[in-house]
């Protein structure tokens, strides 16, 4: 089966896990579970999703009984897509190809929605954690790489940082927390569920975070239409990004080096690495 096949398999059977979790959303006041449905289904790579089915598949487990985790993945992750719009914080108005949440909704609606994202991925990862002790501790590592020592310290460190001059091991700090964080914690608990190299695992995740990030920062720069998101933002708001720090030369080179040594940790994988290797070379060279 080819690499976009594949991906497809993965993509298309989260879509449908999420849509059934979607239906769900339905109470009062009405415009609460309209707006976190909008962030939610209007679009997006789901990619950390599709990164923890691969990597429990690579290791031979039964990845689609693992719903709960990957829908708390992406609500905590599309939860940090509607607060990084907000004006206080990326001002920025367009997601996914659409407006972002508080263009739609409003500053207020948009903040409750990504504060109901949040609990309700809670929710996920107790029903979880309820299969047993692996189940717990992959949802507890969850927990930590979404708050304040895993993507909300890198986002607040993000903003500290923003129009404020620094270098290298500050840019690191933050790909590390904000970005490398969520995308590290499906590789880990996919480890953990299938008593796998942990530490391995999280070595690729921090690799593959960073490598997601110095491409984001670029594409934020050199994008296209199909990037969904308002071009040249990250400039115009002083942030402190790898083309600020190093130029687009040295970036580029550094995304390479970084998509190098993920496959050279894939090429130790405890596990079938084709789509893995493939996934990276993909983000590599994505275009949105
Ligand atoms: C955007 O993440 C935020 C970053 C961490 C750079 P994605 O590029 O995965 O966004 P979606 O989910 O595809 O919209
Ligand atoms: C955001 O980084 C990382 C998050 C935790 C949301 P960016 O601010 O660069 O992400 P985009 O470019 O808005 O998607
Ligand atoms: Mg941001
Ligand atoms: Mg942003
Ligand atoms: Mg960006």
């Amino acid at each position: 089966m080819s690499f976009p096949e594949q991906y497809e398999i993965y993509r298309s059977q989260f879509e449908e896990e999420l849509q059934a979790e979607c239906a769900g959303l339905n109470f009062h006041p009405q415009v609460l579970g309209e707006s976190m449905r909008y962030s939610l289904l209007v679009g997006g790579k789901r990619i950390r999703p599709v990164l923890f089915y691969a990597a429990l598949a690579s290791f031979g487990a039964d990845w689609k009984a693992e719903r709960e985790l990957a829908l708390a993945l992406e609500c905590i992750h599309t939860y940090s897509l509607i607060h990084d719009d907000l004006p206080a914080m990326d001002n920025d108005d367009f997601r996914r190809g659409k407006p972002s949440n508080h263009k739609k909704f409003g500053e207020a609606n948009a903040i409750l929605a990504g504060d109901a994202l949040l609990s309700h991925a809670c929710e996920l990862m107790l029903a979880a954690a309820e299969k047993g002790k692996l189940h717990l501790r992959a949802a507890r590592r969850l927990a930590a790489a979404a708050g304040e020592r895993g993507m909300v310290a890198g986002q607040s460190e993000d903003l500290l940082l923003t129009g404020k001059r620094a270098g290298e091991k500050e840019l690191f700090s933050i790909y590390r927390r904000k970005t490398g964080e969520l995308i590290a914690a499906p590789l880990v608990m996919a480890a953990i569920l299938s008593g796998k190299d942990e530490a391995r695992a999280e070595r690729l995740g921090y690799d593959l975070g960073a490598l997601f990030q110095l491409t984001d920062d670029i594409l934020d720069e050199t994008g296209g239409a199909e990037l969904g998101k308002t071009r040249g933002k990250d400039r115009e708001e002083g942030k402190l990004t790898c083309l600020s720090v190093f130029g687009m030369e040295k970036s580029l080179r550094l995304a390479d080096e970084t998509a190098r040594r993920c496959e050279k940790t894939l090429s130790e994988w405890e596990g079938e690495n084709s789509f893995l290797t493939e996934l990276v070379r993909n983000i590599r060279s994505r275009n949105k």
